[in-house]
């Protein structure tokens, strides 16, 4: 009798001390699921506690056309600051054309980057890099989404990826002439898609390759004032005039001219 009493107790005393156990591990779970005091809640993102009221922004442009495109678009790459108080946001899409192997990629990777390749890999369809540049002056944040095109202007798809382009950046290598003189057949195809002129700026790239050069700045301003647009020299080796450019071109696109 005895004896059943004592196991009776032993087993009710395991009983509850399981319960216990059991208890304490829900409550140290809880706890630990829990945010703390000091713990970070989902904050805003930089740019939209900065951003203007939607009203002050232009429409966004219209998603380029999706099913005629080929699967070989790449991007966007980010690199991207916060629109400072009292500024504007515009985000534009800009068309980056030229023939094959001017230095189109290594521009854009300069301007984005801050990086440069001695290694040629030929662009296979579009990539498309982002990058936000200030205009003080104007109190503009612009985003460029740059659509880095290859360099084959038979290629039919590069006629989509033009679409809705609002600025150009036409390049040509200044170490070969025939890179300058196509720069018009660019510009023919691109007015095509868009059936206007937008604005635009023309480069001499590789103007760091000063003795093997055969255009100056005499045949790319000649070529720049047919079209109303601006033009320099530049080289994504060294990084001369690549970022005054772009934001160029983001100061042209801000004002429509
Ligand atoms: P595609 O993709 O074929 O259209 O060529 P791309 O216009 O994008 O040319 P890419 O940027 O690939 O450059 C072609 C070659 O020129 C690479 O070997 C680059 O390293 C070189 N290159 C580009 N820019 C410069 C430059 O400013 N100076 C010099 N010296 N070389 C450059």
């Amino acid at each position: 009798m005895v004896v059943d009493v004592l196991v009776y107790l032993v087993l009710a005393l395991v009983v509850a001390i399981v319960a216990v156990l059991v208890g304490v591990a829900i409550v140290m779970r809880r706890r630990s699921r829990a945010p703390g005091p000091g713990a970070p809640s989902a904050a805003p993102q930089a740019t939209e506690r900065a951003a203007p009221a939607a009203s002050a922004r232009p429409a966004e442009p219209p998603a380029a056309k999706t099913a005629t495109e080929p699967a070989a678009i790449q991007g966007p790459e980010e690199m991207a600051h916060p629109v400072p108080l009292g500024f504007t946001a515009y985000s534009k899409k800009v068309a980056l054309i030229g023939d094959g192997g001017v230095g189109k990629t290594s521009l854009i990777n300069r301007f984005v980057k801050g990086q440069f390749d001695d290694k040629y890999i030929h662009t296979i369809g579009t990539n498309v890099k982002k990058k936000s540049v200030l205009l003080h002056d104007e109190k503009a944040a612009a985003t460029l989404m740059v659509w880095d095109m290859q360099g084959q202007r038979n290629d039919p798809s590069i006629l989509t990826h033009m679409f809705h382009s609002e600025g150009a950046i036409i390049v040509c290598d200044v170490t070969r002439d025939e890179t300058f003189n196509n720069m018009p057949e660019w510009i023919a195809l691109l007015e095509k898609e868009l059936g206007r002129r937008v604005p635009m700026v023309f480069l001499g790239n590789k103007a760091d390759l000063e003795e093997q050069a055969v255009i100056g700045q005499t045949q790319l301003q000649y070529m720049a004032s047919r079209y109303g647009a601006s033009w320099h020299l530049t080289s994504a080796k060294t990084g001369q005039n690549v970022e005054e450019s772009f934001t160029e071109l983001a100061r042209r696109m801000v004002a429509g001219k």
